[in-house]
């Protein structure tokens, strides 16, 4: 028997892809699902396909960067700048990411046209995956922008193994139904043997819309679909704790480390690290802050918000929205509460490289990850994989897939300012036993549940699922 591979399929190929003076350059990237991924992808006669995330136009530079690409077992997909437009900006992340993680009426905008090009683009995806799918190959799909490929690539390889996980948080029925081409996007998910989420209540609200929808059975976790039984079940996902925490042993994070220190000197520090996104609950972090300073003025001058927003998605209106309020909101609180020598919030609009990361996870007293909505949060356990001293408080939103697991934060509903704010202070005034104790136990289920345990589990599900439907034959 021939050697079965391993595709993975993403929008975003776990790489950066830039430009210069007509040369492009490939660097990797240090995102979660890189790192995860990157013993499969890079081994045997696997490979990852995606977007490189540039535009490339013309054939020459297209070879170019698919050639760069393939030394690294990378194929990518080009998208034109209609189609970066049409399905990524547009129904990607002006509909579909706004209704999964609940902001319904205010930002989903509901275009025929990007529906379109949506579909469009998911069969551009599977024609790529059918020209190198060969039986006995499996198929690992990740997330929302491509919620139709299971189902396209199912239909002309019925035979394949699939495999499918989500990302982002799965909507209860009541928002799902929103969409008007609901039913289209379900049918697409089932496409997969194994459909995965973050959490339980993700898997569950999506047997519920699968069953309302169409005209399928489900037992417990199992949705037949034309006598094809389709497995939908949670997998929270992990890091690579162990690279945190040697991370803060390095000698050049050391440095970082010691000159935070240094920097920070009698301050206590909370750290909050994002992408620029409204479902971080950014604006709502800042006013409980404020309160904070409000109600508590003996932390004038003692306290410090450090905080990270990195650019994301940049051309989708409601993001440039958003820039502007948290400018205006940060420059209003610094404004308000600042002295000579002392400012409240340290604000950086601008991604940083890992071991500026690692050196401020480890030296800050407290995190904030406040999301109104979140599929995980993977800063979350980055923070506590950081802690290798043991203390620390991390402040963790329950809106967050993290929340079911990293119950010994201090967790909070971000719409509630006042206990938002409430939890800022219970953390400054947590004493160390304690401190110690919570993150103990949240080190013990980021080691435990890390990414290589992710991954592995997943596989191993969806072997078991390829047999337990060869053994229904
Ligand atoms: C979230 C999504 C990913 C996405 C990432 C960055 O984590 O789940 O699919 O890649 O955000 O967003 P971007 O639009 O830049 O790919």
């Amino acid at each position: 028997e021939a050697m079965s591979k391993t595709i993975i399929v993403s929008n975003r190929l776990p790489v950066k892809v830039t430009e210069e003076d007509g040369q492009y350059k490939v660097a990797t990237s240090e995102g979660g699902l890189a790192t995860g991924l990157g013993s499969v992808y890079q081994s045997g006669d696997n490979v990852w396909l995606g977007w490189p995330g540039v535009e490339v136009a013309g054939d020459d530079k297209q070879n170019e960067v698919t050639q760069k690409l393939a030394e690294v077992s990378l194929r990518p997909v080009f998208l034109t700048a209609d189609e970066i437009s049409g399905y990524y900006e547009g129904f990607s992340n002006e509909i579909l990411w706004p209704i999964f993680h609940y902001y319904a009426s205010t930002y989903a905008n509901y275009k025929l046209a990007d529906w379109e090009c949506y579909q469009h683009v998911n069969r551009k995806f599977a024609d790529a995956v059918i020209a190198i799918a060969e039986p006995g190959d499996t198929i690992w799909i990740h997330d929302y922008q491509l919620l139709l490929l299971p189902g396209l690539v199912r239909a002309t390889r019925p035979d394949i193994s699939i495999g499918f996980f989500l990302h982002i948080p799965f909507p209860s029925f009541e928002m799902f139904r929103l969409i008007p081409w609901r039913s289209e996007l379900i049918e697409g998910i089932l496409g997969a043997d194994l459909i995965g989420f973050h959490t339980f209540d993700d898997a569950s609200h999506f047997i519920s819309a699968a069953t309302r929808l169409l005209p399928v059975n489900s037992s417990s976790n199992i949705i037949t679909v034309d006598d094809r039984p389709v497995v939908v079940e949670s997998f929270p996902m992990g890091i690579d704790d162990e690279k945190y925490g040697a991370l803060t042993r390095d000698p050049e994070v050391v440095s970082e480390i010691n000159y935070l220190r240094e920097t920070f000197k009698d301050k206590r520090v909370f750290l909050s690290i994002d992408r620029l996104d409204y479902s971080k609950g950014i604006l709502q972090r800042l006013q409980a802050f404020e309160l904070l300073l409000d109600t508590h003025p003996e932390y004038i001058g003692r306290i410090v918000l450090h905080m990270i927003v990195v650019p994301s998605r940049d051309t989708v209106p409601q993001y440039m929205e958003l820039k502007q309020n948290v400018d205006r909101k940060v420059g209003d609180i610094n404004a308000r509460y600042r002295t000579l020598d002392w400012s409240p919030v340290h604000y950086f609009y601008r991604p940083f490289p890992i071991n500026t990361l690692s050196a401020l996870y480890h030296v800050a007293d407290i995190c904030l990850v406040t999301p109104m909505r979140d599929g995980m949060n993977l800063v979350s356990k980055e923070y506590i994989a950081s802690r290798t001293q043991e203390t620390g408080v991390l402040v963790l939103s329950e809106m967050a897939g993290a929340s079911k697991e990293l119950i010994d934060a201090v967790i909070v509903n971000p719409s509630n300012i006042a206990s938002m704010a409430e939890a800022m202070q219970t953390a400054l005034t947590m004493s160390l036993n304690e401190q110690k104790r919570r993150m103990r136990l949240m080190r013990q289920v980021v080691s435990k549940f890390n990414i290589k345990h992710w991954v592995k589990l997943f596989m191993e599900r969806m072997r078991e699922v390829k047999q337990m439907q060869q053994s229904m034959r």
